[in-house]
């Protein structure tokens, strides 16, 4: 078999939140056929990352007082630990926001720059003055245009399903603080996609780079018609990467996001000792991307467009998956059908999904339904009842024996196998998993009758049928592996104990066709478990949010902590160090040579008096402070100012100017008093 070289890649996940089972039917799709592929001998890479630009994650941020830096970085321990859990092994894993990929962002847009591809003009976009920033589409509700639904996203209405740009919305909220956005104009720059019009309906109408349906979509939907336009850039404020050439300005998530398969592709290389253009650059390479049918438009017209324009080689294929629902509905967190990666982990083991959306999962884009009740018969029925079973049943009758020196007649079932597993390689190259999983469980139909009829069980109670004992052994444990073998990519843990239980890891697809002989047998360990419904319940019972949670927006920040975040931890004996007191304000006069400042005098009591030179001026008249209560930081190092010392600090909030709050003091404090 000639050496395939493969590139892989699955969307890469936002950093903006948790990985789940929506999410895990793509990962694993991925995974199963990048791990067939390499069980064939191809040289193949997965290659993924996170998506971590954006407002989104801006907004998260700000919200919870940390960089963004650190909210992603953080997201993606979260990711790596959930696509480990699930056996999803990606041979190189990075993220957007990397020096890589802001290299090849630029280098992308000089060559767009180049052939001529940039255009610039001014987009009246909705701001929101309270957060100080653009609102993207969903951050944005109101009323539909078109029917007139409240409570509708900028982008398109639940209720009839119109599409619409979020300027068109009647009464229009941010959903970040509750403003009204305003409507500004800012400049943005785009990539002129009509310019490629002609290769792209080329490109898109001919080999097999779709699935068919997609082929027609993209045809009647947009290329029979002028392509629009695509706006790449985001005014500041924008968690990305600044442009070059054009400051204060940042490419749009979407123009760094799949570049980022090339970053992180650019990481491997640089692990491995391999060179870039060896992977991105060369038409023996097969470049393959899995992705949702919602992000059809970005990766079969604007990606390919770009890599055109830039040199690179074509995707050789998109491979576009459907929706998941969940009992025949979109998952719903107050139903408690939105299961993160980890709640799930909690309650069940990988191996039931994988194998169950292995089983669901075709080459057309239908959306793919997790029925629970199928969920629990059929990882018992097939997996557990038909395939560990297999091993289970015969497994402890050889441990002392080993498998026998040739291989016994089974009445062809082996060769039968062996024979299918050309037609399981085709079902999985084409991606119709379904269908090589119902070949595979087909052949353990034929396995197990053999084991039922043949009851080592019973011959192991007649010394004198040791020699046909050890033979049906042989024959169910060799039929088990085979079964292991092609189930591999889905179930690459079973894999792993199959190999340990017959001394002999599983490593190449074509170990299917040959028996294993004379091998010893290791004590058979329990290999996967029955499902037991209570702990699908209790999964979906720990998913459930109420409505109220589920529907209410995520909780705007307030103005001030969106300034000034709050500050890092810090324990009560570091806080105590500031020693606050109550004082009465005995004097206080303007400075005339400050615009901010007035010179205060305060008493702590008795004869212990300090000068301030307080930021009030603007805020406060110096006749309505004599005689009130304020808060002073009392140990603060005098500090040397232009127009005396000052003593210490009198508590206020507020930004400044005429804006300035000075903290009161409820009656009966004295001054003196600490405050604590
Ligand atoms: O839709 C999404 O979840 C995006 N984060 C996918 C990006 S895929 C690629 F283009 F980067
Ligand atoms: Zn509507």
């Amino acid at each position: 078999m000639v050496e395939r070289r493969i590139l892989v890649t699955a969307a890469l996940p936002y950093a903006n939140g948790p990985i789940h089972i929506g999410h895990l039917v793509e990962y694993i799709e991925t995974d199963i056929w990048v791990r067939f592929q390499k069980l064939r001998g191809h040289r193949c890479i997965f290659i993924c990352a996170d998506d971590t630009h954006g407002t989104a994650i801006m907004m998260r941020a700000r919200q919870e007082g940390r960089s963004e830096e650190l909210v992603i970085a953080q997201m993606q321990q979260a990711h790596l630990q959930d696509f480990h859990a699930f056996d999803i092994e990606f041979d190189n894993y990075g993220s957007t926001n990397s020096v890589e990929n802001r290299r090849l962002c630029g280098e992308f847009w000089q060559a767009l720059r180049r052939v001529g591809l940039i255009t610039e003009r001014d987009v009246a976009q909705l701001y929101d003055p309270q957060a100080g920033t653009f609102l993207a589409d969903r951050f944005v509700k109101g009323t539909c245009p078109k029917c007139r639904a409240a409570g509708q996203y900028g982008d398109n209405c639940d209720k009839c399903g119109a599409t619409y740009r979020a300027t068109d919305l009647i009464e229009p909220v941010s959903v970040l603080s509750g403003a009204t956005p305003e409507l500004r104009s800012e400049r943005h720059l785009f990539v002129k996609l009509d310019e490629l019009h002609e290769f792209l309906a080329d490109w898109t109408q001919s080999g097999d780079h779709l699935q068919p349906e997609v082929a027609n979509y993209l045809q009647g939907h947009f290329l029979n018609e002028p392509l629009k336009d695509w706006d790449v850039s985001r005014p500041a404020p924008y968690f990305g990467f600044e442009i070059p050439d054009s400051p204060g300005n940042y490419w749009y998530v979407w123009f760094d996001a799949p570049i980022g398969y090339m970053a992180s592709t650019q990481q491997w290389c640089d692990r491995h000792g391999e060179r870039f253009d060896d992977w991105w650059r060369d038409a023996n390479v097969e470049i393959h991307h899995f992705i949702g049918k919602d992000i059809t438009y970005f990766h079969t017209l604007f990606w390919p467009g770009m890599l055109k324009s830039a040199g690179f080689s074509l995707p050789t294929k998109v491979h576009i998956h459907g929706f998941l629902t969940v009992g025949g509905e979109k998952m719903s967190k107050s139903k408690g059908t939105f299961v993160t990666a980890e709640t799930y982990l909690r309650h069940l083991d990988p191996t039931y999904l994988r194998y169950y959306y292995a089983a669901k999962l075709g080459p057309r884009l239908d959306d793919i339904d997790l029925n629970l009740d199928e969920f629990v018969a059929k990882a018992n029925a097939d997996l557990v009842g038909k395939v560990v079973n297999l091993a289970s049943r015969a497994a402890r009758f050889a441990e002392t024996s080993g498998l026998s020196p040739t291989y016994p007649d089974d009445g062809g079932l082996f060769a039968r196998a062996a024979a299918a597993g050309d037609d399981i390689a085709q079902a999985y190259e084409e991606g119709d998993f379904s269908r090589a999983m119902r070949l595979i469980m087909e052949l353990a139909d034929r396995a197990n009758p053999y084991v039922e009829a043949a009851e080592p069980w019973n011959l192991a109670k007649d010394p004198r049928r040791a020699q046909d004992l050890q033979d049906v052994c042989t024959v169910a444990l060799n039929l088990f592996r085979q079964l292991a073998i092609y189930l591999a990519p889905v179930l690459p843990r079973l894999a792993r104990q199959t190999g340990e239980l017959l001394q002999r890891p599983i490593t190449r697809w074509d170990e299917s066709q040959t028996p294993l002989l004379g091998n010893p047998v290791s004590r058979f360990q329990h290999m996967l478990k029955r499902v037991d419904r209570k702990d699908v319940d209790r999964m979906i019972e720990d998913s459930k949010q109420t409505p109220a949670e589920e529907s209410a927006p995520t909780p705007a920040p307030s103005q001030p902590l969106l300034d000034e975040p709050l500050a890092p931890a810090c324990t009560i004996d570091e806080f105590a160090r500031v020693d606050l007191r109550i004082a009465r304000v005995l004097a206080a006069e303007d400075v005339p040579e400050a615009s901010k400042l007035l010179k205060i005098t305060v008493s702590l009591g008795g004869t212990e008096q300090r000068t301030v030179f307080a930021g009030i001026k603007q805020a406060y008249r110096p006749e309505q402070l004599v005689g009130r209560l304020v808060v002073l930081a009392a140990n603060l190092a005098p500090r040397k100012m232009k127009f005396g010392t000052s003593e210490g600090m009198i508590l206020a909030s507020g930004p400044g100017g005429s804006h300035v709050f000075l903290l009161t003091v409820d009656d009966g404090a004295e001054p003196g008093q600490r405050v604590h």
